[in-house]
């Protein structure tokens, strides 16, 4: 129940999510780069909330004593019942508080709070599914520490930020309560969507028909969607990511949304653009160390006309395109042979499969190019060490000076000659680098089998499936992720399911060229924004107009005169593409956030702010997100008009709500009837 007298001005803020200091996905990565904008607007009234996982927490939290004596109350009388949690500063930029819940502590009350769900919410919950077991225990510790923090601090607004359906139980649990915090609920996906992606359906043209419940039972996410649903019903704001998500939540969660939040990143300016080209440059120089070794052998192409592309992300082969990128690499393939191209293109696949541990032979491919690198440095240093004796000793006498021939001994050829032998191989170089658990069944394995990318000689498109994340501690292409982005050419991201999609959005950051399609979040955005993406070096492919057959050639096309572009104009492409970073800056998009809170607070606290209330003019409903100042010459053209983001507090929740569901932003949908749209329950 609201409380009046809560202070509104200055709220208190905790914000929750299963990915706070626990790195799955993209969610992460909203979070934790969102946090210097939030921390700046909001200082030490930020708290996130997130689970604690004893493996990854010291390296991500500094422990600490809360500076709030409230949450240290809070916390005490949750720690007198047994209670686990983590209190202390997040280890990133924006050093921010947080609480981590340690959800074994409190496993013994799963039955009575799975119980007390049912009574309170009627959701159903089967007794083996271990990611909502989780998530209840987590909704249960979350709701039970605001209840309690509320309890204590009774003079300041709080506003609980919840990404996801993992964070969403407490929000059920905050209203049937009758909590005293305003809710915020932001899904970066449905769950429904997700799923029936993933198989075979032809998901956007049929969105509005879908029977829900029908379709979550099928798969055995019944429970999943009520939670989902819940959350999104009983927050006092919802929203979501993109414009298309928004349009699928629509229909799939029957609640229109009140806005959309796009993702930001934390963008770093350089002084000067060649300092983003250096650093692709040096990360560059790493790739091709991995590539010979992995190539050993049969390094019969040219490093200095060979182009990296790659795709990453979790692993999911139809949503992410991955089953499209190969096909595509197949057609690339047949294209450069046929043009007798001398550009040869290794294509990277960055997706986490269940594997045993890396391959002999991409441990070997490593070591032995490494000793040969080696021993060329000892050659190297014994012949100087030789040159300087005889040139030092030489007494002005040209003729000491030893022949070319006689630089290199007996011994440092036959040393030579044993190491380049090592580098002969019998079979081709693999296409993955590590032991799949199953790789008669794996989906990317299979479709490479079947479009024969085997890294033969002949071939000008190479394949590496790396089936782990990258880190810069690996034995074999140790580099950090954002490194190897920065040494690539281009990121292929044609994915069919992607709410947002921060693969490409970092690449652009990074100054790196990126393709995706109009069926991601991060595409239709840029294409809103921009008049012709496509010079700027952000390729969008049409998944959602044309046929699979013609997705498939339009990436083929893009990727194939991508490969045909000189040196010179990729470079003028990078730093184009670099130009666009402004545009995905949190600097720029936090606002959304900051109006959806503004939002979520007026509608529990209308009477603080109605009427005559002094903080109404405190806050800027009515500006726009700024427009870009980027100077000529060459300037990407952006469009004029709508806006970037929703734009201001009207737009969060009239625009988005007067949106007729064939009008959202960036698509022609398939259009419904009107009657349909007024029986949702807004
Ligand atoms: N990523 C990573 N290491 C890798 C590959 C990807 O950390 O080797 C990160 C990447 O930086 C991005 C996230 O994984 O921030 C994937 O987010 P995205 O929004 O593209 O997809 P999601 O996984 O959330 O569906
Ligand atoms: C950067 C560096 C240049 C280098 C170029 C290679 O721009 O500043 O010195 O020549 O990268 O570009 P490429 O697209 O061939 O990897
Ligand atoms: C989800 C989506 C992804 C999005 C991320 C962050 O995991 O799959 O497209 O970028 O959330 O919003």
């Amino acid at each position: 129940m609201a409380d009046d007298k809560r202070d509104v001005r200055n709220p208190i803020l905790f914000e929750c999510a299963w990915e706070v200091a626990n790195k799955v996905g993209g969610i992460y990565t909203v979070i934790k780069t969102k946090v210097p904008v939030t921390v700046s607007e909001f200082g030490d009234r930020y708290t996130l909330i997130g689970p604690l996982s004893y493996k990854t927490a010291p390296m991500e939290v500094e422990a600490e004593e809360p500076s709030d004596p409230h949450v240290a109350a809070s916390l005490e009388a949750m720690r007198a019942k047994g209670v686990k949690a983590l209190y202390g500063r997040w280890l990133i930029e924006g050093a921010p508080h947080v609480l981590l819940f340690d959800t074994g502590s409190q496993y013994h009350r799963l039955d009575e709070w799975k119980g007390d769900l049912w009574n309170l919410a009627g959701i159903p919950t089967p007794p083996n599914d271990h990611e909502t077991n989780e998530t209840i225990v987590f909704g249960y510790l979350v709701a039970w520490f605001l209840g309690e923090y509320v309890a204590r601090q009774r003079h300041t607004a709080v506003v609980a930020h919840f990404h996801e359906w993992q964070a969403g139980i407490a929000i059920a649990l905050c209203r049937k309560r009758h909590i005293d915090v305003t809710t915020v609920f932001t899904t970066h996906a449905t769950l429904l969507g997700r799923y029936l992606c993933a198989g075979s359906v032809d998901f956007y043209n049929n969105l509005q028909y879908f029977d829900v419940d029908h379709e979550a039972g099928k798969r055995g996410i019944y429970h999943r969607y009520c939670i989902e649903r819940s959350a999104t019903h009983c927050a006092d704001v919802f929203t979501t990511v993109s414009h298309i998500t928004a349009y699928e939540a629509e229909h799939l969660l029957k609640r229109k949304p009140d806005g959309v939040l796009p993702n930001g990143l934390n963008v770093v300016k350089f002084q000067a653009m060649h300092e983003f080209q250096n650093l692709h440059s040096t990360a560059k120089t790493k790739i091709n160390e991995f590539v010979r070794g992995h190539f050993y052998g049969h390094m019969d192409f040219d490093l200095d006309n060979t182009l990296y592309m790659f795709s990453a992300g979790r692993y999911e082969y139809r949503n992410k395109g991955l089953d499209m990128f190969i096909e595509a690499l197949a057609r690339l393939n047949y294209r450069l042979q046929s043009s007798n191209s001398s550009m040869t293109v290794v294509a990277f696949l960055i997706t986490p499969a269940p594997t045993h541990s890396y391959t002999i032979d991409s441990l070997k491919g490593q070591a032995v190019t490494k000793q040969l690198k080696d021993t060329v440095t000892e050659i190297q240093n014994r012949i100087g060490a030789r040159l300087f004796d005889i040139a030092s000793r030489s007494n002005g006498d040209f003729s000491k000076l030893p022949s070319p021939d006689e630089l290199l001994s007996e011994e440092d050829k036959v040393q030579l000659k044993r190491r380049i032998f090592a580098l002969k191989r019998n079979s081709l170089p693999p296409v993955t680098t590590h032991n799949m658990a199953d790789d008669a069944n794996d989906p990317i394995l299979n479709q490479i089998r079947r479009v024969k990318l085997f890294n033969s000689s002949n071939d000008r498109v190479k394949v590496v499936f790396h089936p782990d994340f990258l880190n810069s501690n690996n034995p074999v292409l140790g580099m950090d992720y954002e490194e190897f982005v920065r040494g690539c050419h281009l990121g292929v991201f044609p994915s069919y399911y992607e709410p947002w999609g921060y693969t490409p959005a970092e690449c652009t950051v990074m100054g790196i060229p990126s393709v995706t399609t109009n069926l991601s979040g991060f595409g239709c955005f840029m294409q809103d924004m921009i008049e012709r993406p496509e010079d700027e070096g952000c390729y969008i492919i049409d998944r959602r107009m044309k046929s699979p057959e013609d997705s498939v050639n339009q990436l083929a096309d893009c990727i194939f005169s991508f490969s045909m572009k000189s040196r010179r104009q990729r470079i003028n492409q990078r730093n184009r593409v670099e130009r666009l970073s402004p545009l995905l800056d949190w600097k720029n998009l936090g606002i959304e956030y900051s109006k959806a809170r503004q939002l979520a607070l007026r509608r529990a606290y209308p009477d603080a702010f109605y009427p005559g209330a002094d903080v109404e003019e405190e806050f800027d409903f009515a500006s726009g997100p700024e427009k870009l100042a980027i100077s000529t010459p060459a300037s990407p053209r952006f469009r004029t008009t709508g806006f970037a983001t929703p734009g201001d507090l009207g737009t969060l929740t009239e625009e988005m709500q007067s949106l007729s569901t064939s009008d959202y932003r960036g698509f022609s949908w398939p259009s419904q009837h009107e009657d349909e749209e007024d029986s949702y329950p807004f």
